[in-house]
């Protein structure tokens, strides 16, 4: 048998064999998607019921397409995708905008949301800097003393989390409060979570759901400078917007952002310490952290897949779609396509100058991450800083641990050593 007759009779990866929690995956997802990418760039899944898209010019178009849905109640019921909704069955006596965040919502709700949550929350973050370098200056002098720390616990998780509270207005007595809630939040995002899991997310959802709305009534009679303040104020003001619908999508903030954003911080200092060429530029001329934010978005996106559902009959480079089928960008395969991205699993912060193709690790269109620029703040600031007070930084051991949680790719842990050898 030739090397080609063995790969065509090899079976295709499908969606279950793209989760985090498979070992193969998680120590290369590389090689499963380029196998992917290589000999069936559109794969209708047969076992989920999914369509898989692994190059970036047909996950671009898909993301961008303003017809598609969302929610997983309008999935075709025997796809798996559908079975998202028997967690959290739909209750069809609330509205739309008081079930879920704008993250699976569909139009006309979401962009009655989204506008005037988006319009107040880039403004806040184009003014965040002083914020977040205050942040991540108190997170990193709390380090400065250590020989050794881990990395994602010390560092990515709580700057994200302390950045977030002080943007929507939590107060400095309640932020550690606050830290517990959002870290229980996020098991919401595990579809395979235990019910005890789902039980501890629930009451750290209800207990900042409590907070926000003691919040958004404070802010009311006193406002002062923060977003819970701004969405206050553009509901005054007319914006429609129910109370449920501000607290329901401030959380989603906490839930889209946090972890995310660790990952991106985690996975970015792993490949900087990897690649000390690189590193070593970056030192000479801390303006490269952007790059090194773009070029870390690109090689290790902390989201591996965003899903959209077909409304209608469609094809996708010749391939049929079912309507209601679930359809799958792998952003992760796109942003690792050779045919956009030459020497795609290079790390190599000169790939981003003006005007070079653009990855998709925050999606795109309608629902493409609304935190992009707060996330790319962070970590350009944790870069450039990082290495400032810790100019010695190594790893300290060379096994990645990453978690296990589906869609996601984040390390679990990451031991650095601070002083050199
Ligand atoms: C590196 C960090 C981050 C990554 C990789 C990321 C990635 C993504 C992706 C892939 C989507 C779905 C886009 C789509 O389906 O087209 C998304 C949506 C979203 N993200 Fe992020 N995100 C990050 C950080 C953040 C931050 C910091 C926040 C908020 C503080 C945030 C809030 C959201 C929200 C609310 C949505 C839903 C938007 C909508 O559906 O209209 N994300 N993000």
């Amino acid at each position: 048998m030739t090397e080609a007759d063995a790969s065509s009779s090899r079976p295709l990866p499908g969606f279950l064999d793209l989760m985090a929690a498979d070992p193969a995956y998680s120590a290369c997802p590389e090689a499963r998607l380029a196998d992917l990418r290589a000999r069936c760039p559109v794969h209708a899944d047969p076992v989920t019921g999914h369509v898989l898209l692994a190059r970036h010019a047909d996950a671009r178009r898909l993301l961008n397409d303003p017809h598609l849905w969302r929610h997983p109640s309008r999935a075709a019921p025997e796809s798996l995708f559908y079975r998202f909704t028997e967690l959290r069955p739909v209750d069809p006596t609330v509205p739309a905008g008081e079930r879920t965040s704008i993250l699976m919502l569909d139009q006309p709700d979401h962009l009655r949301i989204r506008a005037p949550l988006q319009k107040a929350f880039h403004a806040r973050v184009f003014r965040a800097r002083p914020l977040v370098e205050d942040v991540v200056e108190r997170v990193l002098s709390g380090l400065a003393d250590r020989h050794a720390f881990d990395l994602v616990s010390e560092l990515a998780v709580p700057v994200p989390i302390h950045a977030i509270a002080r943007i929507l207005g939590v107060a400095p007595e309640r932020q550690e409060e606050f830290r517990q809630w959002s870290e229980s939040i996020i098991l919401t995002l595990n579809p395979l979570r235990s019910a005890e899991q789902d039980a501890e997310a629930l009451a750290a959802t209800d207990a900042l759901h409590a907070h926000l709305a003691e919040l958004m009534a404070l802010r009311r009679r006193a406002p002062a400078d923060d977003l819970v303040t701004d969405m206050v104020q553009a509901q005054a003001k007319g914006a429609p917007l129910s109370d449920r619908e501000i607290m329901i999508n401030l959380t989603a903030l906490l839930v889209g952002g946090n972890l995310t954003t660790t990952d991106l911080i985690a996975s970015g200092v792993k490949l900087l310490l990897e690649h000390q060429e690189e590193l070593a530029r970056l030192k000479a001329d801390p303006a490269l952290a952007t790059a090194a934010v773009e070029e870390t978005l690109r090689m290790e996106g902390p989201i591996d897949f965003t899903v959209r559902i077909a409304p209608a009959p469609m094809t996708i480079a010749g391939v049929p779609v079912a309507a209601r089928q679930p359809i799958f960008a792998l952003l992760r395969a796109a942003n690792r396509d050779p045919e956009v991205f030459p020497d795609p699993d290079q790390f190599r912060l000169d790939r981003h100058v003006a005007g070079a193709a653009p990855h998709v690790a925050f999606g795109g269109g309608a629902h493409s991450c609304i935190g992009a620029a707060l996330a790319r703040l962070e970590g350009r600031i944790v870069f450039q800083k990082l290495f400032a007070v810790f100019p010695d930084l190594r790893l300290e051991e060379s096994a990645p641990v990453y978690r296990s949680l589906p869609g996601f790719r984040g390390l679990a842990r990451l031991p650095v050593l601070t002083r050199p050898e």
